[in-house]
């Protein structure tokens, strides 16, 4: 057990999902895992481990935000050996060629800052995607015919945005979308030597203001998933 995490040594998987939402890791689980346990709800931060194909798979929520997400994604890699850690997320679309329902593959993550800013200081670390993963789920992407755009995105500190400024520069730059964790998670991933990717589906888009239907969420999101399994494997 750590401090955020209540599963045992070995209750955790070496390859790790994390959606921003404990809902999200329980309804990831029971839909594309099989032998399915609770293996986490310290503060209601679910997690699950299961198999997918014969692998044993982790879904551990990460919460909203990249404080949120260093807090766990640190303990799973650092006391559970996690090796394979993929971001599965919703972002805000930023381009126009990007649609609602689009998979985004985050090659990197640009930040105003990170928690890891500290160690950086005025150093611009540029965290980017682990290449076997990129290369793979931009493949599973192809193969399951999912429209999906590969390059950068924009990982921001906030959702309810009082420098839209920075988007209009964000998007300038052919950022394609904004979510809120993934480059902590690749700061952490290049720091500890192991794999990290985010996969994320448009759930909104910044410039339109169109959002997806709940009732088309789920099936979006199962898009997302297999591509970020069929990654992890291959
Ligand atoms: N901003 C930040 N994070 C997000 C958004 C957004 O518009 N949509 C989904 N995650």
């Amino acid at each position: 057990m750590t401090v955020h995490i209540g599963a045992q040594k070995g209750e955790i998987a070496e390859t790790v999902l994390m959606p921003g939402d404990p809902y999200r890791a329980k309804w990831a689980a029971e839909t594309f895992l099989t032998d399915v346990r609770l293996v986490n709800e310290v503060r209601g931060m679910l997690g699950f481990t299961g198999t997918w194909n014969g692998h044993p798979v982790t879904i551990q929520g990460s919460g909203m935000g990249m404080p949120s997400l260093s807090i766990y994604a640190n303990e799973l890699i650092r006391d559970y050996g996690a090796k394979t850690l993929i971001r599965i997320g919703s972002c805000g679309g930023m381009q126009p060629h990007v649609g609602i329902r689009d998979v985004i593959i985050a090659m990197t993550a640009s930040t105003l800052s990170t928690p890891s800013r500290g160690i950086f200081k005025e150093l611009n670390f540029a965290p980017c995607a682990d290449w076997s993963l990129l290369r793979a789920a931009v493949a599973a992407a192809e193969a399951k015919g999912t429209k999906t755009h590969v390059g950068g995105i924009y990982s921001s500190d906030v959702f309810y945005d009082e420098r839209p400024d920075l988007n209009e520069q964000m998007t300038r730059h052919g950022i394609l979308g904004v979510e809120m964790e993934a480059a902590e998670l690749y700061n952490l991933a290049a720091r500890h030597s192991v794999r990290a990717l985010a996969v994320l589906t448009v759930s909104d888009h910044l410039q339109t203001g169109e959002a997806l239907p709940s009732e088309d969420r789920e099936r979006s999101f199962g898009d997302m998933v297999e591509i970020a399994l069929t990654a992890a494997f291959a």
